[in-house]
């Protein structure tokens, strides 16, 4: 690999475990102004310091994402449907290499849509930016996008999309969490990222990630369940100890709700009666059984360190009385399987 391409990498998955927390801002291409996403910088500004990398447009990047804070950026590439339009799979190239190397991304990002109308156009489009994004070192990033359609979300799917993406060259892919989701990252030969999807519960979000990870993803790319929840900045925090810190699902719940007292909630600095973050939760997921530690991931050896400190949890200050200690060579017990439950309709589509 190219040290450049391998560089790039690096910066968004981190070479020491090849792990890494992306924040998704990049909604607002096909949905507009999406709630909590309305003015992308007051979004973004508290958020920043806590991401690997940052997942948004060009047009957020220059007017939202503050040039002097060195963030690593996968910059979305694709477009060209709404919402509201007639085919959300009607997508094409939209930014230009040239331009994606004037805002220094350090990948580039576009969905492909397997089993739609336009699955055809999608993946041509994807095997064509791999060729002009090799030649300059920049990584491909493939989102395995759905549409509409939130059921497509099953390891057969996934699979089959993930797959694809790899073997028309995408160095890195994008996909949702989902029953066996081992299948889908042993069948994927490169990294696996998992979008956070519509926003459910917190813990659930927080079990979403750490599921993922266990199973083998290389790292989320998180949007609405992070700045959507009353606690972005916990959340993110929390996302990040499972990621870089090893937590298990207690552990960072508790350390979710520590840190929910220590920031003000959500847009209004006001908390909510019993100072307790959201702990609605389906029906059938009321009780979860203690999982075991993530076992660290496979993927790619990076050869750089960050570019820039990135906060660290302490695992072992944050641990509840009893608990086992915390070690890589645990056996491993199946992960937990998440149920999604439905989104809103107006929040249908997420790639
Ligand atoms: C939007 C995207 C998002 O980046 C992706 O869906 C992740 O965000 P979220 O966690 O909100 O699903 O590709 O098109």
């Amino acid at each position: 690999m190219d040290w450049g391409l391998k560089n790039r990498i690096a910066s968004i998955l981190k070479p020491n475990n090849g792990r890494g927390v992306m924040l998704a801002v990049d909604h607002g291409y096909f949905l507009g102004p999406t709630e909590k996403l309305e003015v992308p910088k007051k979004t973004i500004a508290p958020l920043v310091k806590y991401c690997d990398s940052l997942m948004v447009t060009r047009g957020v990047v220059r007017t939202s994402v503050d040039p002097n804070f060195p963030v690593p950026i996968v910059l979305r590439v694709s477009g060209g449907s709404s919402i509201i339009g007639e085919d959300l799979s009607n997508e094409e190239i939209t930014t230009s290499i040239k331009d994606a190397i004037r805002i220094n991304a350090s990948a580039l990002a576009m969905s492909i849509f397997v089993g739609a109308k336009y699955e055809h156009n999608s993946l041509v489009n994807l095997g064509n930016l791999v060729n002009e994004a090799q030649e300059y070192g920049l990584p491909v990033l493939a989102v395995t996008a759905v549409g509409k359609e939130l059921e497509k979300r099953d390891a057969r799917y996934l699979s089959l999309s993930c797959r694809i993406a790899a073997e028309f060259g995408a160095h890195m892919v994008k996909t949702y969490y989902c029953e066996n989701f081992e299948k889908v990252v042993s069948s994927c030969p490169v990294p696996v990222i998992v979008a956070g999807g519509p926003k459910i519960p917190e813990r659930d979000a927080l079990a979403l990630t750490y599921n993922s990870i266990r199973a083998g993803a290389a790292g989320v790319d998180m949007g609405r369940n992070i700045w959507q929840s009353q606690y972005p900045i916990p959340m993110i925090r929390a996302v990040r100890a499972i990621i870089h810190s090893n937590y298990d699902l207690n552990q960072v719940y508790d350390l979710f709700q520590k840190l929910c007292k220590e920031y003000p909630i959500g847009n209004n600095n006001q908390r909510p009666s019993g100072n307790t973050p959201n702990q609605n939760r389906p029906q059938n997921q009321q009780s979860q059984p203690r999982p075991n530690q993530p076992k660290p991931s496979q993927k790619p050896n990076q050869q750089r360190p960050s570019q820039k400190p990135q906060p660290q949890e302490q695992p072992q200050k944050q641990k509840p009385q009893g608990q086992k200690p915390q070690s890589q060579k645990q056996p491993q017990k199946k992960p937990q399987q998440q149920k999604q439950p439905q989104p809103a309709a107006a929040q249908a589509k997420t790639q």
